[in-house]
């Protein structure tokens, strides 16, 4: 296993080029397999979650070719409809292929994603979406079997706006008989990425970008070309590490993505300018302590929660971060503290007193975002922190270490 270790407070200053985002291109694989022919996707970054996505296609009996940020699928000959636990367990988006899969073939196995690290992740919205346009769902030994001879049109209304079960049931949505509507879908933008995928491979969708879409099912789609859209997470992660460190500037980024940090990230007192495709942000004297409440797009989102509490935890005073989609993702509070923190828990809000300064630690990474959190901690830390399980950081993150060495961060990667 490699840990990454980090020699804190040197300034960061520079250019980085942000990679294409991981939660964009995920189900943009997925809906590869609606279609005979080769897809070929641009700007895709290399993590181990698109390493993983690729072999479960692979099994599946695609046939892919992942080469300079270019990805090529050929879903034409597809030879299995199961995706076994072995990745599914890794990686909960593999449950991506159960839209495509059952709109196509009318047939899916699954294995169900099971617990994660930030508490219960349920899929019943993915399921009883499926229901809805027809599909006969049984649980069997770990795995969800859904099957369906003829996949028809539905309404589908969501408690919560779910980004996968809505670019789930839009997969399988796309080639049903029939009209669907899916009431409160989310409006990520991966969504709407998606969404524009699939109407170029020749879908019919209304109302993209909003919380009601209308599909119109198709017989048959056609393979496409398509390039990622940037990752507005890891861009926000820098965007924080600039915040306490210095002066960078984000290339291939969205700044209509991030509004909401943007605007956090000028409460904080930071200097920010931003053209359509690039981000300056400067450090301010002092951090204001700001506020946050994660909420679905256009909220701020959960995934740069942990980042947010990082940046709060050097703060000038106190300040307050409520989780509202992931009610017991603060598994990264525990190993900020270690580092010198000051954050205490109730329920699902965190209470931060800003401190002078961190100290390095050892510390551990449980989950992608926490470990970025711990990463851009241990940057603005005195001293010394080794950062173990960085397979976690992997997952979602392109060379972090390098493109933050680029900046001038003193970071590189060990065996533990
Ligand atoms: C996606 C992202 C993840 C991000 C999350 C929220 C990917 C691969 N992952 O995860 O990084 O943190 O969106 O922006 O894109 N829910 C249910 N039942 C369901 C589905 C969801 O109750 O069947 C609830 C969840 O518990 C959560 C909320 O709905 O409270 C939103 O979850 P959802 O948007 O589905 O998250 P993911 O798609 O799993």
């Amino acid at each position: 296993m490699d840990k990454l270790v980090v020699n804190g407070g040197r300034e960061l200053r520079g250019r980085v080029k942000i990679s294409g985002a991981k939660n964009a291109v995920l189900p943009i694989m997925a809906s590869s397999l609606l279609v005979e022919g080769i897809t070929v996707i641009k700007n895709v970054p290399n993590l181990r979650d698109t390493r993983t996505f690729i072999d479960l296609l692979s099994i599946l009996g695609a046939k892919c070719n992942f080469e300079n940020s270019t990805l090529t699928i050929d879903a034409t000959n597809i030879t299995s409809i199961e995706a076994p636990y072995d990745l599914v367990k890794t990686m909960r988006a593999s449950f991506y292929v159960m839209g495509p899969l059952l709109g196509r073939f009318g047939e899916t196995k699954v294995s169900l994603p099971g617990g994660c690290a930030w508490g219960p992740r349920p899929v019943d919205y993915h399921l009883k979406g499926f229901e809805s346009l027809g599909a006969k769902i049984d649980l069997n030994q770990g795995y969800i079997l859904a099957h369906s001879d003829n996949l028809k049109g539905g309404s589908i209304s969501f408690e919560i706006a779910s980004v996968g079960a809505t670019a789930n049931i839009l997969m399988a949505a796309v080639l049903a008989n029939g009209k669907t509507s899916i009431s409160n879908a989310a409006i990520e933008p991966h969504i709407v990425q998606l969404c524009d995928v699939l109407v170029e491979m020749g879908a019919d969708i209304g109302g993209i970008g909003t919380n009601e879409l209308i599909i119109n099912g198709v017989e048959k789609l056609s393979p496409v070309e398509i390039t990622v859209i940037p990752d507005m997470i890891e861009a926000g992660t820098f965007l924080m590490a600039g915040a306490m460190l210095g002066e960078i500037e984000l290339e291939n980024v969205d700044p209509s993505h991030l509004s909401i940090v943007l605007e956090k990230l000028e409460a904080v007192g930071c200097d920010i300018s931003a053209t359509t495709s690039s981000i300056s942000i400067k450090r301010s004297g002092i951090l204001n302590p700001v506020d946050i409440t994660t909420d679905v797009h256009p909220g701020f989102p959960t995934d740069l929660q942990a980042q947010w509490i990082a940046l709060m935890s050097v703060a000038n005073g106190k300040s307050v971060v409520t989780e509202s989609i992931y009610l017991d993702r603060f598994s990264h509070i525990p190993e900020l503290v270690r580092l010198g923190a000051n954050i205490s828990l109730e329920k699902n809000v965190a209470t931060i007193r800003g401190q002078k300064k961190l100290i390095g630690a050892q510390v551990m990474s449980t989950d992608i975002r926490a470990s970025a959190s711990l990463v851009i901690a241990a940057l603005i830390a005195e001293g010394r922190s080794d950062i173990s399980r960085v397979y976690h950081i992997d997952r979602g993150y392109e060379n972090i270490e390098e493109k933050f060495r680029m900046l001038g961060a003193d970071i590189h990667r060990e065996k533990e």
